[in-house]
């Protein structure tokens, strides 16, 4: 059988990434994540569009010779065209378009929030594929969404935040504890330690199957405020408790959705993403749910995950195998819907 090699070029937000996959299977998976950002608490665009501008020769170099191949041997140039931050995106983007004009090779445009879902399909041994209809969450620093997924191209939003994303709500009550940013993987790691009931916080009253986490972080400031004044080493003395009732809450928040969704919609078979995936407490809920509610669960390796290019070029050999090709008057958008 023919082999067919896609570069994959991922830039939306503060990762710039590059991979290189032969028939769906990953040969390459290059990630520059940019440091520059730590000491704002948070992503700066025009910052992270100039270290994208930076990266992106290196990457792309890296990925083509860790893949053992040429760039010649290329069969066609997938990059995510949106959803993300404009001038990140338009690094990627006019990148892909150059490239793939010098190579006069195929260029294909991925949704990112699409490749997120698809990264299911990676040729990976020992990874269990999902079958058709399943349910995907996307949780991540910059995305919260239920999308029902029929196809590879078919996919339903049918849940999703109205404010802040999941990983926000972790990375935002962890700067109020003092943590350093991205706090998500610090407040999993402590919350193995604490009670889980130490403390409540309020549950969003959101409705259908979309989620909110703005209401949850002021609760947490206000929590914390009070609780300092009281006893000024609050914090220090209830770290591991306040990490463990803030996860057993947010987790419980996407438990409960999702359990919704899957009655709603009847489909059992559920599949996470994005870097939030990786939390503690949202894999034993998906393991517990198998026992439970018969749910069968999908998640992929970590590096499939989190933002990375690997997921684009799955999305851009799916659409080879189809023939959907972008023309050189794409533009990058910074909404586009599934
Ligand atoms: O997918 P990702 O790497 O980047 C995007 O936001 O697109 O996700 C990063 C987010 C951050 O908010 C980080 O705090 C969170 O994922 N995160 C976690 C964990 N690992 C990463 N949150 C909770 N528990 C974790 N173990
Ligand atoms: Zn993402």
């Amino acid at each position: 059988p023919q082999k067919i090699y896609i570069l994959g070029i991922e830039s939306s937000c503060d990762d710039t990434s590059a991979a290189i996959l032969c028939n769906g299977k990953v040969l390459s998976n290059v990630v520059a994540s940019q440091k520059i950002h730590e000491q704002y608490g948070g992503v700066v665009p025009e910052l992270a569009s100039r270290a994208h501008q930076q990266n992106i020769v290196p990457v792309i170099d890296q990925a083509i010779k860790q893949a053992g191949i040429t760039k010649e041997d290329l069969n066609a140039i997938a990059f995510t065209r949106g959803p993300g931050l404009m001038g990140s995106l338009l690094v990627g983007t006019s990148f892909a378009k150059s490239l793939a004009l010098a190579l006069d090779i195929p260029l294909i445009d991925v949704n990112h929030m699409q490749a997120h879902i698809l990264a299911h399909f990676i040729e990976e041994e020992g990874y269990q594929q999902p079958d058709f209809p399943f349910l995907a969450m996307t949780i991540s620093g910059g995305h919260t969404q239920i999308v029902q997924v029929n196809d590879h191209f078919d996919m339903d939003v049918i849940g999703e935040t109205i404010d802040d994303a999941v990983g926000e709500a972790f990375d935002k009550s962890a700067k109020l504890l003092g943590l350093p940013y991205p706090g998500g993987p610090l407040v999993d790691k402590y919350a193995q330690q604490g009670n889980p009931k130490a403390f409540q916080f309020p549950k969003p009253k959101v409705g259908d199957l979309n989620f909110s986490f703005s209401g949850l972080k002021t609760a947490v400031l206000y929590f914390i405020q009070k609780k300092v004044k009281e006893n000024p080493k609050f914090i220090e003395e209830n770290l591991y408790d306040i990490c463990a009732s803030l996860q057993y809450t947010i987790i419980g928040i996407l438990v409960d959705k999702l359990k919704k969704a899957s009655k709603q919609t009847g489909i059992k078979r559920i599949a996470i993403g994005g870097g939030v995936s990786a939390n503690s407490g949202i894999r034993n809920a998906m393991k517990e749910g198998e026992g439970k509610f018969g749910w069968e669960t999908f998640i992929p390796k970590f590096e499939y995950t989190t933002d990375n290019a690997a997921m684009i070029g799955i999305v851009g050999y799916l659409k080879y195998l189809k023939g959907e090709f972008t023309d050189m008057s794409v533009v990058a958008k910074a909404r586009i819907k599934i």
